[in-house]
């Protein structure tokens, strides 16, 4: 049964910035971008490096540092090649400006 891990403090992760965590044996990248926080499992689909060495564009956009790939912060999904297929993303929560994110 899944749970609500308590991962971040909103103030740990800057306007446009992004950092990885372990989150139940899993890397889990927390982005935050102007539309919020948002989390996403922390390994690009291409080749499975670590896109929180990337960079978030002025799009919201993670830029994968290896290829350059880009995935959409808020869900996952593919915005531009090599990659095809998208990164799973996890629900998160704020509660007491910590962040939580759920774990099947
Ligand atoms: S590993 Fe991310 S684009 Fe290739």
């Amino acid at each position: 049964m899944g749970q609500f891990y308590e991962v971040a403090h909103k103030d740990d992760i800057p306007l446009g910035k992004m950092k990885s965590y372990e989150v139940d044996y899993d890397m889990v990248v927390i982005c935050h971008t102007e539309e919020g926080y948002f989390a996403l499992e922390d390994v690009c689909s291409h080749d499975s490096a670590p896109i929180s060495d990337g960079t978030i564009n002025r799009h919201g956009h993670i830029v994968c540092p290896r290829h350059g790939a880009k995935f959409d912060c808020k869900t996952g999904e593919v915005k531009a090649a090599p990659a095809v297929v998208g990164i799973d993303k996890f629900e998160i929560k704020i509660e007491n400006d910590m962040i939580f994110v759920y774990k099947d």
